[in-house]
């Protein structure tokens, strides 16, 4: 419960200093903007344009009323709003800013692999119970990586679970899509051929945040799967080789699609490594068959070649990399522009492989989450948010 202590007309702010020592400066404009009454209740749009009053808006009184609220009667437009403390509290730009960034990553190498069983969770904990459908969702945000198992293996089943979390992301390549070995394939997915760690779609200027492979058969020789976290890779250049950390995060690439189907060549400009205002980590773009003939400085093309080398033997190498073999079943789901994936080539003779592929955005992932923690009780809930623009936890 927020309670204060004194409040102090400034310039531009009103100072609260709360009872717990805190002190807080809330601008003018920023509370005449968040005045309760400015929103409509059901839509939760602004209805209120601040622009209607002048840049000058201060208090002309302000105290704390009977009911505890702040209320502010205000210089012009004949108002007054009445805030909720726990409100200003919690939405308190001063304090937040104070704040230490805590990244929502768990960074992870191969030692994983000891630990497989902690991505693993149970399909239908997923369908019955919102914990199992949390534990998938904070599997996917904070590792990128989780295996769903015991999934029924009937084509399509697989977008029951995925419903629990939101609609899927629809691509040309349809969903979902048919990870089989065929003729004459658009995808080099859609061969028996060995495909090295990489993510899907790096051309799109927004590639799919997640993907989901369900594997109904996998009874051919080969056809083992990995999974590399990008993440982990640029953190530990970022300490290791800070030059071809900064080259990553700096160079835009090219990436292109141009498959013989396709009457739209899709192409995109990004850094490998994609960083947040936090500096956190945004995302990875790697891909080695659908990287294009790379058009930056001349002066820069050789440093930029050697960096993507580095990154790319380390996002193979097996300090970083995990193996395993999908069963019937398992819903292989991941961050799709963290974690790399690619698989060992396999015998079509030997017997069948069929995947069925999800795509899913990450806003869906977080959203609902971020949904899903609203029900659970304090004191976790706070540090659980996943909000992963601006994360912070309490000291
Ligand atoms: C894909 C893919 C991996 C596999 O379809 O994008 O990478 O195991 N498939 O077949
Ligand atoms: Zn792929």
């Amino acid at each position: 419960m927020a309670e204060i202590k004194k409040l102090e007309k400034n310039n531009t702010y009103l100072k609260v200093l709360w009872s717990d020592g805190e002190e807080s400066k809330f601008n003018y404009l920023w509370l005449r903007d968040n005045c309760p009454t400015a929103h409509d209740k059901d839509s939760n749009h602004r209805m209120f344009n601040i622009l209607n009053v002048s840049k000058e808006i201060n208090p002309k009184n302000y105290n704390i009323n009977k009911e505890g609220k702040l209320e502010i009667e205000w210089s012009e437009g004949n108002h007054t709003s009445y805030f909720d403390l726990n409100w200003l509290r919690d939405n308190c730009y001063t304090i937040k800013n104070k704040k230490k960034y805590i990244s929502p990553y768990k960074l992870w190498d191969s030692s994983l692999k000891d630990d497989f069983n902690s991505i693993c969770v149970e399909h239908d904990e997923i369908m019955e119970s919102t914990d199992g459908l949390i534990k998938w969702l904070e599997l996917l945000h904070h590792t990128g990586i989780a295996i769903v198992k015991n999934a029924p293996i009937k084509e399509k089943s697989g977008f029951t679970v995925l419903n629990r979390i939101s609609h899927t992301r629809e691509t040309f390549f349809k969903t979902p899509f048919e990870v089989i070995n065929i003729p004459k394939p658009n995808n080099s997915a859609y061969t028996a051929h060995a495909l090295r760690n990489h993510m899907d779609l790096p051309w799109f200027e927004n590639p799919p945040g997640y993907q989901f492979l369900h594997c109904l058969i996998n009874s051919a020789e080969g056809g083992e799967s990995s999974a590399v976290d990008g993440f982990a890779v640029a953190e530990y250049l970022k300490h290791n080789n800070n030059e071809i950390f900064n080259t990553l995060t700096e160079v835009y690439l090219k990436f292109r699609d141009k498959d013989y189907t396709q009457e739209n060549h899709r192409g995109f400009h990004a850094p490998a490594i994609g960083l947040t205002k936090d500096n956190d980590y945004h995302d990875i773009r790697f891909s080695v068959a659908t990287m294009d003939a790379l058009d930056c400085h001349p002066d820069i093309m050789d440093k930029v070649y050697k960096a993507h080398h580095e990154f790319g033997n380390l996002l193979h190498s097996d300090k970083f990399q995990i193996n395993f073999r999908m069963e019937p079943g398992d819903i292989f789901s991941f961050n799709n522009r963290r974690v790399l994936h690619g698989r060992t080539a396999f015998d079509p003779n030997s017997g069948h492989r069929h995947l069925q592929g999800y795509y899913m955005d990450r806003d869906e992932i977080i959203g609902r989450l971020n949904l899903s923690l609203i029900h659970i009780s304090e004191p976790t809930r706070p540090e659980r948010i996943a909000d992963a623009v601006v994360w912070v936890k309490k000291k």
